[in-house]
C-alpha cells in the first residue's frame, strides 16, 4: 500500500522533465507466475536542464533485477532506488538505459500497470499505471516511439497485442511465441497498451478520405462473438465523422478495440489499441438496453475522437487533463447529436451536468476544470473535467460560431500536432484564428464553482420597453473566494401571449432584431432593454442551455406552463416542464398528506401523454420526473425521506389521474415490426415503459398483467428491463421475486446482464434495502475483483437508492463506510469512487449530516489509507 501522508502537487511547481526519451524498445515475457520486463530508453539530456541533473525514474510495485547505463551493469550504490522513484546522478547528455524488472499482473487487483482479467493480460496505464510496468519517466510531456515484443505460451495466448503496426513475429521454444510492434508516432506513456489472450477477432476495413485503407479489428472472448457488430459500425461512423466535421483523418494502417472484464473506467484510448470495459463496447439486441446502445456508440467514438485531441496532441500534465478531456467529450457529444435527437442528447447531457456536476461543484472536491493542485490524479478524473470541461468547448463553440471554431481546431491540431500542450494554448488557438479576446473567457479554467446567473425583469407599458437585470456570482468554494466575473454566452428569446417569437430590439432605432440573442455577459450586473413590444413578454432564458451556470428567475406556474407548450427551443420546453415538477414537489415537502397537489400539473401531463405531433423522443423526457439526486442538489438541506415521500406522492397522483391515458400510450406505442434503434424506436419503447413503470408504482394489475407478459416475451433487453424494473419497484411481490428469478436463470451466463439485474435490485426502494443489498453481495455471480459488479450492487444503492441509502438510522452509510474499507486495499481508485455520496454530507438535513460524517470519520480512522481515498476523506471532513 502507498504512503499514509501523501504529498500535494502543485501545477505552479511544473518543471520540464530533465531528460527526454526517443526511443523505448520492451520485451515482455509473460508467464503464469509473473511477467518480466526488458526496456532499454534511448534517453536524452533536454537541453534547458542542468548539466548534473539526476535522472528521475518513477516505478510502482516494481521488483528491480537490472539496471545497465550505456551496456556497464549499474551497481546499487550508482543509483537511489526510494520506494517510488529511481534517481540516478551523474548521466551524460545521451545515453542508453536498460531496465529488467519483474511484475505480477496474476496479483494486480489495482487495474493499474499489467493485470490479468478474465485470463487475458492488459494494461491500464493512464494516468500513472506504465510506472507499474518498468521504470520510467512516467509523465505525459515526456514522448518517445516505441517498439513492443511480447512473448507468451502460444496455445493459451495466440492474440498478442500492443500499439501501433505488426512488424515481427515467430515462434519460441517450449511453445511459446512472440509479435513485435511498432508505433511510429512519439506517445506518451500512459498511451501504452498490451494484450494478450485466446481472444476471438472480427475484422472489418475501413477507407479514409485520402483513399488509404485501414484495418478495423475487434477482440473479445469467443462467447462475446455476436455483441461486436454495433461498437464496429459506431467506430466506422466515428471515423468518417471526424474526417467530415473536423478534417481529422486516422493515421496508423490498423485500429484494434479490445473488450476485459475488469476495467476501472468506461474505456481507453491506447494509441491504435483502445481497451473498453465490456459494458461499454458488447451489445446485442437480447442483451443490451437502448440506453446500453447509446453510451456504446458514445464511448466508441470518444475513443476514437482521443486519437486526436488528446494522443497526436496530448497534455503537459495532468492538469491539463481537460484539454483532453473536455474537448473530447465535446466531439463525442456533437456526434451523439447528430446521430440521434440533438434536443434529447442536450437533455441528456444537462440532466448529467446540473444532477452531478453542479453537485460537485458545490462540495468539498470542487475544483476548477483545470486544478491548481491535487494528491491523486485518479480521482480528478472528475465530472467537473469531463463534463463542465465540455461545457466550456461549447461555450467557446456558440461564441465563436461553427466556421470560427473548426479555424480554431485546425489551428490547434496543425500548430501542436506531436507535442504536449496546456488548456492555454487549446484557447490560444482559438483566439489567433478568430480574433477575438477570450482572456476573461480563460477565467471558466481557473475558477470553480457554478455561477449562479440572476434575471429580474420589468415591463413599462408607457414606453413598450421590456427591462432585465442579469447578474452574476460565483460560489466561494474550498481555497477560492471573492471570484472575479466570468464571460458568459446567455442565450435567450421572447414570447408574446400567443406564444410567437417577438424580435429582439435592443434600441428603439432597432425594428426587426433576431428572435434569438446570445448576450455575453462579462459584468456582475448588465441591464438589458427590448425595445417596441406591445404586451409583456415571457422570457426564455439561457436557451439550449448555452453555459453551465444556474438561472434564477421567479418564473410562474402559468409561464412555466406557457413555455412547456410553446417555447421553439426544445430544450426550453423540457426545462420548463422540469421546473414546473420541481416547484410543485418542493411545495408538498412537510405539508400534510392530504395538501393538495397543483391540478394544472396533471393536464400538463394529460396534454404531453396525448401529443402525437410533438417530438415523441422529447415527450419521453419531458415525462420523466425530476430525480430524487436532482432535488437533493437543489435543496439547502436537504432531508430525503420528505423528497422521496413528495416526489411518490406526486408520482402516484400523476399514474392515478392518468391511468387510462397511461394504458392508451402503451398500447399505442406497441411496436410489431422488427427492432430497430432508430431514435423513433427508441421513443416508443421508452414512452411504453415510462406508462408501465407509472402504472406499477400505483400497483395497478393490469399493468401487471402487461409488464408480466413483456418480461416474459420481450424481443429485446430495453423491453425485457423495463418491465422488469416496473415489476420491482411495485408492491406485487410474489411476481417481482418470480420475474427476478426467471430473468437470473436466462442470463446468468451473461457478466453485463447480470449487472443490470443486480443494479435494476439495489436501486429499487421497494427490493434493495440494506437486507437485501447484503444478499447481493453473497451472491454467487457477486465478485468483489470486478468493478462493475461493485458499482452494480455498492455503487447502485449509495448513488441511486437514495431513501434506503439515507434510512434514518444510519446504517446504510456505516456500510458504505465498511465496504469503502474493504476495498481500498484492493482497488484504491474504485473505493475512492464510492465515497462520493459521503462527501456531500454538509448538504443534508442535520438528522443525516452527523451520521454521514461519523461514516467518513470511520473510514479516515482506517489503517494505511490509499493516497485516493485518504484525499477524498480528508477533504471532505475539512471545514
Ligand atoms: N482516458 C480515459 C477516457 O477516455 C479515461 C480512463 C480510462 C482512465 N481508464 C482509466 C482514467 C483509468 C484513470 C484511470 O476518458
Ligand atoms: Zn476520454
Amino acid at each position: 500500500m502507498r504512503t499514509n501522508q501523501p504529498q500535494t502537487i502543485y501545477l505552479s511547481d511544473y518543471q520540464a522533465p530533465a531528460y527526454f526519451v526517443d526511443q523505448v524498445d520492451l520485451r515482455f515475457e509473460l508467464f503464469e507466475d509473473g511477467a518480466r520486463v526488458h526496456s532499454k530508453l534511448a534517453l536524452r539530456r533536454n537541453p534547458e536542464a542542468s548539466v548534473g541533473a539526476p535522472l528521475e525514474l518513477n516505478g510502482d510495485s516494481l521488483t528491480l533485477e537490472s539496471l545497465t547505463l550505456d551496456g556497464e551493469a549499474l551497481p546499487a550504490s550508482r543509483y537511489q532506488n526510494e520506494g517510488d522513484k529511481l534517481v540516478v546522478p551523474g548521466v551524460p547528455a545521451k545515453f542508453e538505459l536498460a531496465v529488467v524488472t519483474w511484475i505480477e499482473p496474476q496479483k494486480n487487483t489495482r487495474l493499474e500497470g499489467l493485470y490479468k482479467s478474465s485470463g487475458m493480460f492488459c494494461t491500464q496505464c493512464e494516468a500513472e499505471g506504465f510506472r507499474c510496468i518498468t521504470y520510467y519517466p512516467d509523465r505525459p510531456d515526456v514522448m518517445a516511439r516505441f517498439r513492443t515484443r511480447v512473448e507468451a505460451d502460444k496455445s493459451a495466448y495466440p492474440i498478442l497485442l500492443s500499439n501501433g503496426n505488426p512488424v515481427e513475429q515467430g515462434d519460441l521454444d517450449d511453445g511459446r511465441h512472440f509479435v513485435t510492434w511498432e508505433d511510429p508516432f512519439p506517445k506518451p506513456a500512459y498511451l501504452f497498451a498490451l494484450v494478450a489472450g485466446d481472444l476471438l477477432e472480427k475484422k472489418d476495413t475501413f477507407t479514409t478520405c485520402s483513399g488509404r485503407n485501414i484495418d478495423l479489428r475487434m477482440y473479445v472472448e469467443p462467447r462475446n462473438s455476436e455483441k461486436c457488430d454495433y461498437a464496429m459500425d459506431a467506430l466506422k461512423r466515428s471515423m468518417r465523422w471526424d474526417e467530415e466535421v473536423y478534417g481529422r483523418e486516422y493515421d496508423l494502417d490498423i485500429f484494434m478495440i479490445v473488450a476485459v472484464d475488469d476495467f476501472n473506467m468506461g474505456a481507453m484510448e491506447n494509441k491504435g489499441l483502445n481497451i473498453f470495459n465490456s459494458s461499454c463496447v458488447l451489445a446485442s439486441q437480447d442483451t443490451a438496453t437502448d440506453a446500453a446502445f447509446q453510451r456504446i456508440e458514445a464511448i466508441v467514438a470518444h475513443e476514437y475522437f482521443h486519437n486526436w485531441s488528446g494522443n497526436r496532441v496530448t497534455c503537459r500534465d495532468w492538469f491539463q487533463l481537460s484539454l483532453k478531456e473536455g474537448f473530447t467529450v465535446f466531439r463525442d457529444s456533437q456526434f451523439s447529436a447528430d446521430m440521434g435527437s440533438p434536443t434529447v442528447k442536450r437533455i441528456e447531457d444537462v440532466t448529467l451536468l446540473r444532477t452531478a456536476q453542479f453537485a460537485e461543484d458545490a462540495g468539498p472536491m470542487a475544483h476548477p476544470i483545470r486544478p491548481a493542485s491535487y494528491m491523486e490524479i485518479t480521482n480528478f478524473y472528475t465530472l467537473t473535467i469531463y463534463e463542465k470541461g465540455a461545457e466550456v468547448v461549447r461555450m467557446l463553440h456558440n461564441l465563436l460560431g461553427s466556421e470560427m471554431f473548426r479555424k480554431g481546431s485546425d489551428l490547434y491540431f496543425e500548430r501542436h500536432d506531436g507535442q504536449a500542450v496546456t488548456t492555454d494554448d487549446f484557447v490560444r488557438a482559438m483566439e489567433d484564428a478568430s480574433g477575438r479576446d477570450l482572456n476573461q473567457f480563460r477565467l471558466w479554467y481557473e475558477q470553480a464553482g457554478t455561477p449562479i446567473v440572476t434575471v429580474v425583469d420589468d415591463y413599462d407599458e408607457s414606453d413598450g420597453i421590456y427591462r432585465l437585470t442579469i447578474k452574476q456570482s460565483i460560489p466561494d468554494t474550498p481555497g477560492q473566494t471573492h471570484k472575479k466575473p466570468q464571460h458568459i454566452p446567455f442565450a435567450m428569446g421572447l414570447l408574446n401571449r400567443a406564444g410567437e417569437p417577438l424580435p429582439l430590439n435592443l434600441s428603439a432605432e432597432e425594428q426587426n432584431g433576431p428572435q434569438d440573442r446570445v448576450l455575453e455577459l462579462t459584468e456582475s450586473e448588465h441591464c438589458v432593454e427590448f425595445h417596441g413590444l406591445s404586451e409583456r413578454p415571457v422570457p426564455s432564458l439561457l436557451r439550449d442551455f448555452s453555459a453551465p451556470v444556474r438561472v434564477q428567475y421567479s418564473w410562474t406556474r402559468e409561464q412555466l406552463l406557457f413555455l412547456m407548450s410553446h417555447d421553439p427551443d426544445g430544450f426550453n420546453r423540457w426545462d420548463a416542464g422540469q421546473r414546473l415538477a420541481v416547484d410543485v414537489i418542493q411545495s408538498l415537502l412537510g405539508a400534510p398528506d392530504d395538501a393538495p397537489i397543483e391540478p394544472r400539473l396533471v393536464d400538463a401531463y394529460r396534454q404531453l401523454l396525448n401529443n402525437v405531433s410533438l417530438d415523441q423522443a422529447l415527450v419521453a423526457k419531458m415525462l420523466l420526473l425530476p430525480s430524487e439526486a436532482y432535488l437533493v442538489e437543489l435543496s439547502e438541506q436537504a432531508d430525503v425521506p420528505a423528497i422521496h415521500a413528495a416526489r411518490e406522492r406526486v408520482l402516484k397522483h400523476l399514474a392515478h389521474a392518468l391511468r387510462d391515458e397511461l394504458l392508451t400510450c402503451y398500447q399505442r406505442n406497441l411496436d410489431h415490426g422488427d427492432y430497430r434503434l432508430s431514435p423513433e424506436a427508441i421513443a416508443r419503447r421508452s414512452l411504453r415503459n415510462i406508462a408501465l413503470a407509472w402504472l406499477l408504482h400505483i400497483d395497478d394489475e393490469q399493468a401487471l398483467a402487461l409488464a408480466s407478459e413483456q418480461v416474459e416475451n420481450a424481443d429485446n433487453m430495453t423491453d425485457r428491463l423495463g418491465a422488469l424494473r416496473a415489476m420491482v419497484n411495485s408492491r406485487f411481490e410474489t411476481q417481482r421475486n418470480q420475474a427476478l428469478t426467471a430473468f437470473y436463470q436466462r442470463f446468468s451466463d451473461d457478466p453485463q446482464v447480470v449487472e443490470l439485474w443486480f443494479s435494476v435490485q439495489a436501486s429499487s426502494d421497494r427490493a434493495g434495502q440494506l437486507p437485501q443489498i447484503q444478499q447481493l453481495l453473497q451472491h454467487p455471480a457477486f465478485d468483489w475483483k470486478n468493478p462493475n459488479k461493485v458499482r452494480s450492487v455498492v455503487g447502485a444503492f449509495a448513488g441511486q437508492n437514495l431513501s434506503a441509502f439515507h434510512s434514518p438510522d444510519g446504517t446504510g452509510y456505516q456500510f458504505l463506510a465498511e465496504q469503502v474499507c474493504r476495498l481500498d486495499d484492493s482497488n484504491p481508485q474504485i473505493a475512492a469512487r464510492l465515497v462520493s455520496p459521503l462527501t456531500r454530507w454538509k448538504k443534508f438535513a442535520p438528522h443525516h449530516r452527523e451520521q454521514m460524517k461519523a461514516a467518513l470519520e470511520r473510514i479516515r480512522d482506517k489503517d494505511e489509507l490509499s493516497r485516493d481515498v485518504y484525499e477524498v476523506v480528508h477533504k471532505s471532513l475539512a471545514d
